[in-house]
């Protein structure tokens, strides 16, 4: 069966609640769903993910540093993450706070791991991801249910 794996920092519980709506998107499109906070994520859990939804808060216009640790991390596991598909998602204090930046420092790791990063060209946002500002309402959720659910049709797509 294909999988996709969730996996976020949050500090104060606003990239969490995030991370919750996308794992329901996942599921949503039958595909395995698998929620793991960072520091309970192993690398071994991204080898064996089809797909990889990474989420952060934006600090400094950037991914925390704890989660920027786990992705330094991931260079022991170089070439092994190839062909995955790999999306973002992030929550800010603030609308112009960083949070496409941060959503595009994720993205580069997942670039440079040789991941395939799916994009959303639809009118009503999420181009680079999720964002949610501040705990996320009904609007933001929504957003995170749906890169989910297109994340996970795209690897069952892929998988034939
Ligand atoms: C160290 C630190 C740096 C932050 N930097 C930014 C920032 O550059 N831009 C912004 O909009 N919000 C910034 N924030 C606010 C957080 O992004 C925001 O509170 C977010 O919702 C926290 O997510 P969490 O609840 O998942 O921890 C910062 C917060 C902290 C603690």
């Amino acid at each position: 069966m294909t999988k996709v794996l969730v996996v976020y920092h949050s500090r104060t519980g606003n990239t969490a609640t995030m991370a919750e709506a996308v794992v329901i998107g996942v599921r949503n499109a039958s595909v395995d769903g698998e929620l793991k906070k960072m520091d309970e994520a192993s690398l071994a859990d991204l080898i064996g993910a089809d797909g990889i939804i990474v989420g952060s808060p934006t600090y400094f216009g950037s991914v925390s540093g704890e989660m920027k640790q786990f992705i330094d991390r991931s260079v022991t596991i170089r070439g092994k993450l190839e062909n995955k598909i790999g999306a973002a998602f992030t929550s800010s204090g603030s609308l112009s706070g960083g949070n496409e930046t941060t959503l595009l420092s994720i993205i580069e790791a997942m670039l440079i791991h040789g991941m395939i990063v799916m994009g959303d060209p639809m009118e009503t946002g999420g181009h680079y991801g999720a964002v949610s500002v501040g705990h996320p309402d009904e609007e933001a959720l929504k957003t995170c249910t749906k890169l989910g659910e297109r994340v996970a049709d795209l690897v069952k797509k892929l998988a034939g």
